[in-house]
């Protein structure tokens, strides 16, 4: 009989057992030989990166803070910590040999930077290259070590995060600027930039480019061959013909997914004329800041801070190329399935179901070739007929590209006081965020009502009481039922009221 070793077990059964380790256990495995380094690497066992948390002794990849951290929490924060932030110098190799936890000469609080800074350069370097594809949340919250230049190597190897905090932090625009780039944080469902000071305006644009559903759906159409959606074949020109199922349709007219696909084809009807505004808000943006009277106002320049310098300006005006080009291909796109919108719209408002719409399409469709007297109309019957197979494929898989993309559920902007009306606009002119239920603006005091209500308007699922802005704003979006600032008792935020 062969000997009982475990290099015998599979290695579906080694990975299956090494997803039980903690992350610091894994990292020991991994120096042990070539196969264990590979399999401590497999990147479904990085989904979760919680370093500061790591750092601190706790090696679990569950996040132990408090689910929805209050005001208290929060003021509890040590503020008077003689060390509050040290400056890392980014391109510093690592010192592979040094042991912080019992470096002498340093104070505890200076050892825990520097072991913090220490192993997100040790992420940034060994782990996140190999799993970053994988990586769902990046927790980074209060961290005293990590720099811009870290959180946008971070975020470069991370494109498909859903949850990033960045909770209590230095970090600027400059260390979000990977969110400008076409997709990158098209998946987020959960941002927290709560009392990071120093964002402003441009993590706004970047973000309301970044979650553009429209570019995403370009991207998509120029990249990717049409692909059945029932099948996964590619060009799959047919049609199914037969249901052998009974086709079950919930009718959900509640739905926010449903919400979402009015908004969608009312956009489309005006010829993308949202998509129009947007860009236009930014070409606006930069025209002011290459404006004459630019340089006359001190206020403007501080208030502008996403163009604080040349290369800012030249980002956004290539943004804005970019932004012009996916607005004229979006175009082309709505042009060829014009005649498909009401259709849609009509199956869409007929079963609204929670999970996949697109799939479900065809089903609908055979579901009405078989009852002539169901509930849909004519118009949606015939205009189906009509269409060209492969033109719906493409037009429903970007359909559902665009919805699968707009995921923001969570934005807390807490303290950011340097985010103005100009940010605001430009979320609110980048489309609808269908399923954005909690939205934090306490602390936010240069805002006014205006934006805010144009925001507010395309967040359909938002809940009032999770609303949350200041309280000198007059005339605020729900203002009877809308939560007021959450920073007023609390030291370590900017509030108007407080005083900081
Ligand atoms: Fe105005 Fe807090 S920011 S009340």
């Amino acid at each position: 009989a062969p000997p009982t070793c475990i290099d015998n077990l599979p290695p579906e059964v080694l990975l299956h057992v090494f997803g039980y380790l903690d992350p610091y256990d894994l990292c020991q495995a991994a120096q042990t030989c070539k196969g264990w380094s590979r399999l401590s690497l497999e990147p479904q066992l990085w989904t979760h990166i919680l370093p500061i948390q790591w750092a601190q002794g706790d090696w679990s990849r569950i996040d132990h803070r408090p689910e929805d951290s209050d005001v208290e929490d929060i003021c509890d924060d040590d503020e008077d910590d003689e060390v509050s932030y040290m400056v890392i110098d980014d391109d510093a190799d690592i010192d592979e040999s040094c042991d912080f936890d019992t470096a002498e000469g340093y104070c505890p609080a200076v050892q825990q930077i520097l072991h913090e800074a220490h192993l997100l350069k040790g992420l940034v370097k060994h782990v996140l290259p190999r799993v970053g594809t994988a990586v769902r949340s990046l927790i980074l919250a209060n961290s005293r070590a990590l720099t811009n230049g870290l959180l946008d190597q971070m975020l470069q190897m991370c494109p498909n995060l859903e949850y990033l905090d960045i909770t209590q932090t230095r970090i600027s625009d400059a260390g979000l600027k990977s969110f400008g780039r076409s997709g990158s944080c098209c998946r987020l469902k959960r941002l927290v930039l709560s009392g990071c000071v120093n964002i402003g305006n441009a993590t706004l644009v970047r973000l309301a480019i970044g979650l553009d559903d429209s570019g995403a759906t370009t991207q998509h159409m120029v990249t990717t061959p049409p692909r059945c959606i029932r099948t996964g074949a590619e060009n799959c020109c047919t049609m199914p013909q037969e249901e052998t199922e009974e086709v079950f349709v919930e009718d959900d007219s509640d739905c926010l997914c449903l919400e979402y696909y009015r908004t969608y084809h009312k956009k489309l009807d005006k010829n993308c004329r949202d998509d129009c505004e947007r860009q236009n808000t930014l070409h606006q943006a930069y025209e002011e800041h290459n404006g004459s009277d630019y340089s006359d106002s001190e206020t403007e320049m501080s208030e502008f801070n996403l163009m604080h310098d040349n290369h800012n300006v030249t980002e956004l005006a290539l943004e804005c190329a970019a932004v012009a080009t996916d607005v004229a291909l979006w175009a082309t796109e709505y042009t060829a399935t014009s005649g498909q919108v009401q259709g849609d719209m009509n199956t869409y408002t007929s079963h609204g179901s929670s999970g996949d719409h697109v799939t479900t399409v065809y089903a609908d469709y055979d579901h009405a070739k078989r009852d002539e007297s169901s509930e849909y109309t004519d118009e949606f019957y015939h205009s189906v007929e009509k269409l060209n197979i492969r033109d719906q494929h493409v037009a429903l898989t970007s359909n559902y590209e665009g919805h699968r993309q707009r995921a923001l559920e969570y934005l807390d902007l807490s303290g950011c006081f340097q985010v103005t009306d100009l940010g605001i606009r430009a979320l609110a002119g980048c489309g609808s965020f269908p399923l954005l239920q909690h939205l934090d603006l306490s602390g936010c005091l240069k805002l006014s009502a205006g934006p805010l209500t144009d925001l507010v308007r395309v967040c359909p699922a938002l809940i009032h009481h999770q609303l949350f802005y200041c309280d000198n704003i007059i005339d605020g979006p729900f203002a009877d039922t809308a939560s007021g600032c959450r920073n007023l008792q609390c030291r370590n935020r900017v509030c108007c009221r407080s005083g900081r």
